[in-house]
């Protein structure tokens, strides 16, 4: 789909975007009157005789625009779009690109009949003659790396597996100019990364360990993301239930966030030197399984107690945050995308990720760049005494806490053990069990994955 605010000739539809507010001055208001559209969040009023969808919005622009292209976006004799608004500031017409682009979203991978898409230009027609191109550009951009996220959580875990992520970010590094290094399990092992080892032994498929860099001349800042990688997470021995195990596909998000991440950073050519590390790994269950019993001797040196073989996130990614502070020993923030807990969506609901770490400021302030760039977030606090339920009589520290309240932050209280003392400052944990695969519409959002993490994180390192 091509966007302009350069006038296009033959228009098969005119949206008009409004607020309740606006409403009286609009054209059709008696007619919408009479239709009792109040213009109220995400609300349509389609007028067949003048060709014109009336569009509601209160505070979220992009759902709106969103919401409408998801009515348009199948109708066959919809090619070129005029969207009409009084709107004319660079943060409201990068709010339409991105919803514009988010709605369109289709995921038909699985369906024998492809979905036809006849969108082919949106033309935005504002007040002023203000010069949008950068704007336009940058959300096209940021939209396009949360689809590609998108793209790959939702498929399936026969067609993407640890060795399919390394592929698809071996494939992003040549096309984006990225820096690119796959760990094999026999470098895993020399590495030590026991802990992910442990969880990778039972699948037919072998574990990557991804690192892709993007290393701008005088960067100003040096950031690391780190991204959970479960293709698939079956629970492994202490199995999880049928109705829990469906979605587990979508347990690779994290990793499939940093893959959107370094698409965007390099595409925008961000002036950080920004590090994506992955795990990827798939949970499953056999005879060469590990065991709730086990002891294992994480690469950090730290001895856990596996009292769940559920809890195989912040297994993997123990291994993985130390390897990124081994590869990487001087950098500014050191932030990890996980579907980590149940518990934390228990806790905060489908469509918020929670950000945890021990700097106060760092958590406000991604949570002030999710809210920004459209997502939902919200800190959760560590205490503690959180912190001594992970204590444990036969190794270090459990895998589990041993209570059972509190599952995100003593999940994330885990992950802290294997940040260095001098880094802890430094972390976020950002766990978007909830918001990364949704089974519903929402907002911008289609049913499945959403690319969560991708918008707030590049909105992150794009304020610093
Ligand atoms: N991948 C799951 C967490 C999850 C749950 C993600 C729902 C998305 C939606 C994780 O590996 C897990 O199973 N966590 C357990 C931890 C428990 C055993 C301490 C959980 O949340 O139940
Ligand atoms: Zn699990
Ligand atoms: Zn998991």
């Amino acid at each position: 789909m091509n966007i302009t605010t350069i006038k296009l000739e033959n228009i098969d539809i005119e949206l008009i975007l409004t607020n309740a507010n606006d409403l009286e001055k609009t054209f059709d208001f008696e007619l919408l009157k009479k239709l009792s559209f109040k213009a109220e969040q995400d609300d349509l009023c389609f007028l067949p005789e003048s060709n014109k969808l009336y569009v509601g919005y209160s505070d979220d622009i992009s759902s709106s625009i969103a919401t409408s292209f998801r009515f348009v976006s199948t109708k066959e004799y919809i090619n070129n779009i005029k969207l009409t608004t009084s709107l004319d500031d660079q943060e409201s017409i990068y709010q339409i690109v991105i919803g514009a682009f988010l709605g369109n979203y289709k995921f038909d991978k699985y369906k024998s009949k492809k979905i036809d898409i006849h969108i082919k230009s949106l033309y935005i027609s504002t007040p002023s003659e203000k010069d949008f191109s950068e704007t336009i550009k940058k959300a096209t951009t940021i939209a396009n790396s949360t689809n590609f996220t998108r793209d790959i959580v939702n498929m399936t875990p026969d067609d993407c597996y640890p060795k399919v992520l390394a592929k698809i970010a071996t494939t992003l590094a040549n096309e984006n100019n990225l820096e690119c290094n796959i760990l094999k399990q026999k470098q895993i092992e020399k590495e030590k990364m026991n802990a992910l080892l442990a969880v990778a032994r039972a699948s037919r498929h072998d574990p990557r360990v991804i690192h892709l860099s993007h290393k701008p001349k005088n960067a100003k800042r040096k950031v690391l993301i780190i991204g959970k990688g479960l293709t698939y997470d079956s629970g492994g021995l202490s199995l999880k239930p049928s109705d829990f195990m469906t979605t587990m596909k979508s347990d690779k998000s994290g990793a499939c966030a940093v893959l959107g991440i370094m698409k965007s950073v390099s595409e925008l050519n961000i002036d950080i030197e920004v590090h994506g590390f992955i795990g990827a790994v798939e949970n499953m269950i056999g005879g060469d399984s590990f065991k709730p019993d086990d002891v294992l001797v994480a690469k950090n040196g730290k001895t856990i107690e596996v009292r769940n073989t559920d809890a195989e996130g912040r297994l993997v990614l123990a291994d993985v945050l130390d390897f990124a502070q081994q590869e990487i020993s001087e950098f500014d923030y050191i932030i990890d995308l996980a579907t980590l807990t149940g518990a934390c969506v228990v806790g905060v609901g489908n469509y918020t990720t929670g950000i945890m770490g021990h700097n106060e400021n760092l958590k406000n302030k991604m949570k002030e760049c999710a809210k920004k760039s459209g997502e939902f977030a919200t800190p959760l606090d560590f205490n503690r005494f959180l912190a001594k339920t992970l204590k444990n009589e036969v190794a270090d520290i459990c895998n589990i806490s041993n209570t059972r309240y509190g599952g995100a932050l003593t999940a994330g209280l885990f992950l802290s053990e294997f940040i260095k003392d001098e880094n802890k400052d430094k972390w976020l944990h950002l766990d978007i069990a909830g918001p990364a695969y949704v089974e519903h519409i929402w907002g911008v959002n289609p049913h499945g994955a959403s690319g969560a993490g991708v918008r707030m994180v590049v909105e992150f390192l794009e304020s610093l």
